[in-house]
C-alpha cells in the first residue's frame, strides 16, 4: 500500500503558529475573512457549495444549521458557541487544532459571526486541556484592537465581542444545550428541545454551535473557493478530515487526510498497522458512544454516506482499534459504565437505563450472566434510543447494539 502524498489544510505547517497573531498574518491567514468583509452576502452558498459538514459528530450539513440562525431578525445579541469541550475517549483533535492553530479557529469563526449576523463569540473550552485553553486565551487577546478585526465589525454594523469561557470539564458539557447552560453559568444540564437553539440559546438569544474542527476550515474555503475544497475529498467526499486512530496500533496519533480515506490507510499506513503480535478484531467508530466496524469493512471509505452504509457511523472519526485477545464484552462494559457515569440524571430511562445496561454487562463479563440477562440487553436496544432529551443514552445504546450484533457469539460464550 503507497503513501497518499498528504494534502494538509488545518495541520499544514503555516497554520501551526500557536497564538503568535503575526504570524498567522503574514502567512496566508486574513485572506479568508477580508473575502468575507467584501461580500458577507455570498458566505452561506460558499459554505453550501464546499460541502462542509459539522465534524463535531453529526456530519449535518454546515450551511443550513448556519441559515436557521442568519434568518433569526431582532436587534439584540446573537452568540456563536465554538465547541471545545472534547471529552470522549478516542477523540483528540480539537485540542490539538486549539494548541497549535487557535488563529485560523478564530478567523473561522469571525467569518460564521459575519454569515449569520452574530455578535458575541465564544470559546467554550475543556480546561482539563491545558495547552489548548491557554494558547485560545492568548489568541483571542491578540485579535482584540487589531485592523482586521475591525474590518469584521464595520462589515457586521456592531462591535464583535469574543471570549473564552472553560466549561465544567464534564462529557455532557459537550452537547450543545448544556454548553448554552454552562455558558449562562450553570451546570451543564442539557434543555428539552423545542426551543431550538438557533431561537433560544444564551439568555434566549438565538445561539449557533460548532464544533472547532468545522470552524477552522472555514477561512481555507473563503480563501481558496468551494470547488477547492469539494476536490480535497475523494469520491463524493468534501475535504478533509483529522482522523483519530488509537488503541492497538504502532504510531496512534491524529492524521488529517481526504474525507473517504479507506479505513485500511489509515490504520496501515498512517497508523503503521497493528502491535507487533497483535492481529486485528475490531475498530470502535466514531469513539466509544459509536458503532464497530470489524475487518471485513477495511475497504470502507472514511466519510459519513459510507460508513453509514455498514451499519455504522463515521462520528468525531475517531477510530479505537482492538486486537484478538481484547474481549468486546470487557470493553463495551468499559464504555457503559463511562455513560453511566457521565449521565446527568435528568431523564429516568437514561440514569436508569445506563446503569441497568452497566449492571447486566458486568454480570455477563464476570461470568455471572445469564440468558434472561441478554435478552434484557437486546430489549433495552429496542426501548431505550430516543428517550432521552439528549444524545448521551442513544450513544450508549449504539455501541451495546453494534457489539451484540457483530459479536453476539461472544456474549452468549460468557453466559453461565
Ligand atoms: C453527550 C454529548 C457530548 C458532546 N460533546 C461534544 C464536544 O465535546 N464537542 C463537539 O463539538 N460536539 C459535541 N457534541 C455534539 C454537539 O451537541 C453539537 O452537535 C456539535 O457541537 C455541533 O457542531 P458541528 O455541527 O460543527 O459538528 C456532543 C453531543 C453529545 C450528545
Ligand atoms: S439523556 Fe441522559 S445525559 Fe441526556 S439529558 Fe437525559 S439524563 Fe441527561
Amino acid at each position: 500500500m503507497t503513501q497518499r502524498p498528504l494534502n494538509q489544510v488545518l495541520l499544514h505547517p503555516g497554520c501551526r503558529v500557536g497564538p503568535e497573531l503575526d504570524q498567522w498574518l503574514s502567512g496566508h491567514g486574513g485572506e479568508g475573512l477580508a473575502r468575507a468583509c467584501a461580500a458577507p452576502g455570498a458566505i452561506i452558498d460558499a459554505i453550501r457549495e464546499a460541502g462542509l459538514r459539522g465534524l463535531g459528530g453529526s456530519g449535518y450539513p454546515t450551511h443550513k444549521k448556519w441559515s436557521f440562525v442568519a434568518q433569526q431578525q431582532g436587534t439584540g445579541d446573537k452568540y456563536l458557541i465554538c465547541n471545545g469541550n472534547e471529552d470522549e475517549p478516542g477523540t483528540f483533535k480539537d485540542r490539538l487544532l486549539m494548541a497549535e492553530t487557535p488563529h485560523q479557529i478564530i478567523e473561522g469563526a469571525l467569518i460564521t459571526a459575519l454569515a449569520c449576523a452574530i455578535n458575541r463569540i465564544v470559546f467554550y473550552i475543556n480546561p482539563d486541556l491545558g495547552l489548548a485553553i491557554d494558547n485560545m486565551h492568548q489568541a483571542v487577546q491578540q485579535w482584540r484592537g487589531t485592523p482586521p478585526l475591525q474590518t469584521a465589525a464595520d462589515a457586521l454594523g456592531r462591535p464583535i465581542e469574543m471570549e473564552v469561557v472553560a466549561s465544567s470539564g464534564h462529557y455532557i458539557g459537550g452537547e450543545e444545550t448544556a454548553a448554552i447552560e454552562s455558558v449562562e453559568g450553570n451546570f451543564p444540564f442539557p434543555r428539552g428541545k423545542p426551543p431550538y437553539p438557533a431561537e433560544s440559546g444564551v439568555h434566549g438569544c438565538p445561539t449557533l454551535i460548532n464544533n472547532m474542527e468545522t470552524l477552522a476550515n472555514v477561512p481555507h474555503i473563503l480563501r481558496n473557493g468551494a470547488a477547492w475544497y469539494r476536490d480535497l475529498g475523494l469520491g463524493d467526499a468534501c475535504g478533509t478530515k483529522i482522523y483519530c486512530i488509537s488503541g492497538d496500533v504502532l504510531r496512534p496519533g491524529a492524521y488529517e487526510l481526504p474525507m473517504g480515506t479507506p479505513l485500511s490507510e489509515l490504520l496501515y499506513i498512517y497508523g503503521d498497522g497493528m502491535l507487533v503480535g497483535k492481529k486485528l478484531k475490531a475498530i470502535f467508530t466514531g469513539g466509544p458512544s459509536n458503532t464497530i466496524l470489524t475487518t471485513t469493512d477495511l475497504d470502507v471509505p472514511l466519510d459519513f454516506e459510507s460508513v453509514a452504509a455498514r451499519r455504522s457511523a463515521l462520528g468525531t472519526g475517531a477510530m479505537i482499534v482492538v486486537s484478538h485477545g481484547t474481549g468486546i464484552v470487557k470493553r463495551v462494559t468499559e464504555y457503559v459504565n463511562f455513560f453511566a457515569a457521565s449521565s446527568c440524571g435528568q431523564c429516568p430511562s437514561c440514569k436508569t437505563g445506563t446503569y441497568y445496561i452497566s449492571m447486566l454487562l458486568s454480570k455477563i463479563d464476570t461470568g455471572e450472566g445469564t440468558r434472561a440477562d441478554l435478552e434484557s440487553l437486546i430489549n433495552l436496544c429496542k426501548i431505550l434510543p430516543g428517550s432521552g432529551r439528549c444524545h448521551l443514552l442513544d450513544g450508549a445504546v449504539k455501541v451495546l447494539d453494534s457489539s451484540l450484533y457483530h459479536f453476539m457469539s461472544e456474549y452468549e460464550q460468557a453466559l453461565n
